[in-house]
């Protein structure tokens, strides 16, 4: 069943086309991470969606209800969305308790029992309760603005950037949390992130966003192993681009004979490798190439490799290959290219 649905959405800011047309469904129960660059138009999508702000054109619907569709527009305490912000916005004078309870309506012990409940589901200490958010770390405030956000029983939670102040161990263990508590309440998530990374390991559908559309929406292995075009590609991972010859399900490229996963095309075209698919040794079997450039960064190391016909390609090679500029080496290739029609 589908909990929110976006038709054609529109919006702009003066001259700017913040939103130029996005179309998007979001299945209930499920995760959804919007990746793409600084100011494409991420945030916008969440303003809209909590009601924050009014599309010029196009429908949000959610749960059979039309939220806005250009001409009215259902406010934003009504439609039962939470939204942790960007920057965490917790009010900087009231206590984490005065957060979290900030328009709850029950008594101050029934608000401190939820508030201690919230912060448990969380993973912070009650103890924290009586603090206030600068005498807390950011991912503590990050995990408190999650908190009051879900005291609000939201059967949509909107996550705008929520891990980037974070450090990468934290980060991780955050978004792990996060997932968690997300998942056991049942609540549909709508991610925002400009890491692709984070995007590909929270969701269950990634929808890759360029200058106010969506490129591509679809899996995270179809996204990252089937993208529409080498600019989405290079947004979600290291892409090595060949200019190919396709025919029957084989590609003639610089890495030699390769097999594709269009079966179906005939022709020039080019085709995409992951750095995962792709083997660099000292010697064995495979495309013959030269070490062009090498820098050592610890287990790996960062290489350039020259193949015939001045073409080249970055990859990071175990260092235990012990190689230097000018050694020949030997290139293998995993798995099926993909083809960019
Ligand atoms: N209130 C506003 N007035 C004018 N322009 C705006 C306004 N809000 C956003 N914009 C513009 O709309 C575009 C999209 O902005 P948005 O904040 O949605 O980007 P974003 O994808 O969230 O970026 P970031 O990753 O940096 O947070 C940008 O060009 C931005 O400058
Ligand atoms: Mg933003």
């Amino acid at each position: 069943m589908t909990l929110l649905q976006l038709t054609s959405l529109r919006k702009n800011y003066g001259s700017v086309a913040a939103l130029d047309g996005v179309t998007l469904s979001v299945p209930a129960g499920s995760r959804t991470a919007i990746v793409g660059p600084s100011g494409c138009g991420k945030t916008t999508l969440l303003r809209l969606v909590a009601g924050f702000d009014q599309p010029d054109n196009g429908t949000i619907t959610f749960d059979g209800q039309v939220l806005a569709d250009g001409s009215s527009h259902v406010p934003a305490h009504k439609r039962g969305i939470g939204i942790v912000a960007q920057d965490g916005c917790l009010f900087p004078h009231l206590t984490v308790l005065q957060n979290i309870g900030f328009g709850m309506t029950e008594d101050r012990a029934a608000k401190e029992a939820s508030a201690a409940e919230l912060m448990s589901m969380v993973g912070l200490d009650r103890a924290m309760l009586a603090r206030k958010p600068d005498q807390l770390s950011g991912g503590q405030q990050q995990r408190v603005a999650l908190a009051r956000a879900l005291a609000r029983k939201p059967r949509l939670m909107l996550l705008d950037e929520p891990f980037s102040a974070l450090d990468t161990g934290l980060r991780a263990a955050t978004r792990k949390a996060v997932t968690d508590v997300l998942s056991a309440a049942g609540i549909t998530t709508l991610l925002v992130t400009h890491d692709q990374g984070e995007a590909l390991a929270f969701a269950d559908q990634v929808a890759v966003m360029r200058a106010g559309k969506f490129a591509q929406v679809g899996s995270p292995r179809d996204v990252y192993s089937r993208p529409v075009d080498p600019a989405t590609a290079a947004f979600l991972g290291e892409a090595i681009v060949l200019p190919a010859e396709i025919a029957d399900g084989r590609a003639q490229s610089p890495l030699g004979l390769l097999q594709v996963d269009d079966l179906g095309y005939r022709g020039r075209a080019d085709i995409l490798l992951r750095p995962e698919q792709i083997s660099v040794v000292a010697e064995g079997e495979g495309t013959a190439g030269t070490i062009s450039e090498i820098n050592f960064c610890g287990p790996t190391s960062d290489a350039r490799i020259a193949l015939g016909e001045g073409f080249s390609f970055r990859l990071d090679i175990p260092s235990r290959e012990m190689l230097l500029p000018g050694d020949a080496v030997k290139i293998g290739v995993s798995g099926k290219a993909h083809v960019f029609r």
